[in-house]
């Protein structure tokens, strides 16, 4: 695992802001199973991009209209459209201690965006230091997992359409097969989990995802975690880098 050494990231956890972690990893390595976590310990937001893009879809909007086709085949939406999505949510209250984000940046022209929206969110704020810090430059938790690995997870994924929460048919069953444990919702499998969009969204990953590892491990700002570890220690090594890494 990396150590933190910048100076600028803004994780505080045993005080009040926590500040922007992200979540980088293929398809299925946990960034999500992991998000919920993080957002339930730390009581800040888990920004799902593909979360949000799916809600999207769901409803028939402008948005859902164009990402639909691209999801399904498991390429990337464009950069603009994600971008100006993610900007939108970054201004709703709940995000005034910090937030998780899912799934973005995911090209490095996001990470780019990313860098340069925070330091205008930190301009804007000016003379309110724990503001600042919410929107610091963020810690980045990559999940390692191999490809054999990821497709099992893949192929046995269900999430709740209700809740959001997420089971694995094989490593993580609901209490009662095929239903929600929380609200007893049927489970769902998504479209694109099928094994040949999965190759597409493994060739977008490599292809585009990839070149963020070193974009952030040249900033000092990237922290490895085994993922193909039980939910529990994978969970245990991101809470600690997360706590351990440096203050403001
Ligand atoms: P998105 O929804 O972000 O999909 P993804 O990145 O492919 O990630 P997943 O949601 O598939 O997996 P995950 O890592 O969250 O794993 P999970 O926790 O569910 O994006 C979907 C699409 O939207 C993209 O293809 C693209 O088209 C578009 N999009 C989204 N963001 C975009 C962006 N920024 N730019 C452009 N386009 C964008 O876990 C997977 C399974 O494994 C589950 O069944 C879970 O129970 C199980 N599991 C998890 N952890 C463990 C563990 N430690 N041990 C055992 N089982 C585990």
């Amino acid at each position: 695992m990396e150590a933190q050494t910048s100076a600028a990231v803004g994780v505080k956890v045993n005080g009040r802001v926590v500040g922007p972690i992200i979540l980088l990893g293929p398809p299925a390595a946990g960034k999500g199973t992991q998000a919920k976590l993080i957002a339930d310990t730390f009581g800040i937001p888990q920004i799902s991009t593909g979360d949000i893009l799916r809600s999207n879809v769901a409803q028939k909007t402008e948005l859902g209209m164009r990402a639909k086709a691209i999801m399904e085949r498991g390429e990337l939406v464009s950069d603009e459209l994600v971008c100006d999505m993610v900007a939108d949510r970054l201004e709703q209250a709940d995000c005034v201690r910090g937030f998780i984000l899912d799934g973005f940046p995911r090209t490095v022209p996001q990470a780019e965006w990313l860098d340069a929206h925070l330091e205008k969110m930190r301009r804007a704020k000016q003379g309110d230091i724990v503001a600042q810090q919410a929107c610091a430059a963020p810690v980045v938790i990559r999940l390692v997992v191999d490809y054999n690995v990821l497709l099992q997870r893949i192929t046995g994924r269900r999430s709740c359409p209700t809740c959001g929460r997420i089971y694995n048919v094989y490593l993580q069953p609901p209490k009662v097969q095929g239903t929600c444990d929380a609200d007893g919702t049927l489970l769902a499998r998504r479209p694109d989990d099928a094994e040949d969009v999965f190759a597409e969204r493994m060739k977008a990953y490599e292809q585009q995802t990839l070149p963020l590892v070193d974009y952030y491990r040249g900033r000092g700002r990237l922290i490895e975690v085994n993922g193909e570890q039980p939910v529990e220690a994978v969970m245990a090594q991101a809470f600690s880098a997360i706590e351990n890494v440096n203050r403001l």
